[in-house]
């Protein structure tokens, strides 16, 4: 699969078969979360895989708008930078590099035919279950495994037009019909 189909073919799975995905697939997914970049390649991210079920109910319970049977889920855990780094630390940069090694595990797990979802989580009670540092961020879970069922392709109307989006040379204003959410 290349890069483009993989971006273009990926849906959000929300039901999954009960078996979990084999150690060696689990392992290329999380090769590819380490590839993302990073500032300064500080890799600050750790993954916590969670298989026991009790766990993974509790789990369940801290995201009010994602409901899934995952059997395995995948919590992505943000180091701080900021003796470092504090300027990268006070923009954000660890949790956008976060999100980008999501990306990856989602995309490298749907060539795999592994499905994922992001959970947006209560973070602290998140953090409480897992024994995660108090000086530590989790950006999301990531409930994964198999597709119950074939994901239907994206229609090209699930998202806005490329010309829609485009700017040149300075901010334009936005399309005649875009809906804004603030
Ligand atoms: C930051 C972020 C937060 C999200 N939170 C949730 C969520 O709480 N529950 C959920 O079911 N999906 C969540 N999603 C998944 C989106 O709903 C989904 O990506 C979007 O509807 C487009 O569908 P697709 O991924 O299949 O193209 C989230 C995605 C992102 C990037």
């Amino acid at each position: 699969m290349n890069v483009t189909d993989a971006i273009k073919q990926r849906r959000v799975i929300h039901n999954f078969r009960s078996d979990p995905i084999p150690d060696d697939v689990l392992y290329k997914i999380i090769d590819a979360a380490r590839w993302a970049p990073s500032p300064f390649n500080t890799q600050p991210w750790e993954f916590i895989i969670i298989r026991n079920k009790d766990t993974l109910e509790k789990l369940a319970q801290c995201s009010p708008t994602s409901k899934c049977d995952a059997p395995m889920a995948i919590a992505v855990v943000i180091l701080p930078i900021t003796a470092k780094y504090p300027f990268h630390q006070q923009v954000g940069e660890p949790e956008h590099a976060g999100a980008m090694a999501v990306q990856n595990i989602m995309l490298a797990a749907w060539e795999l035919g592994v499905g994922t979802a992001w959970a947006t989580i209560e973070k602290d009670k998140v953090k409480q279950i897992l024994n995660i540092p108090e000086e530590f961020d989790v950006l999301t879970i990531i409930p994964i495994g198999y597709p119950m069922d074939e994901p239907p392709m994206h229609e090209e109307t699930d998202r806005l037009p490329v010309e829609d989006l485009m700017n040149f040379e300075k901010f334009t204003g936005l399309s005649e019909g875009r809906i804004m959410v603030y």
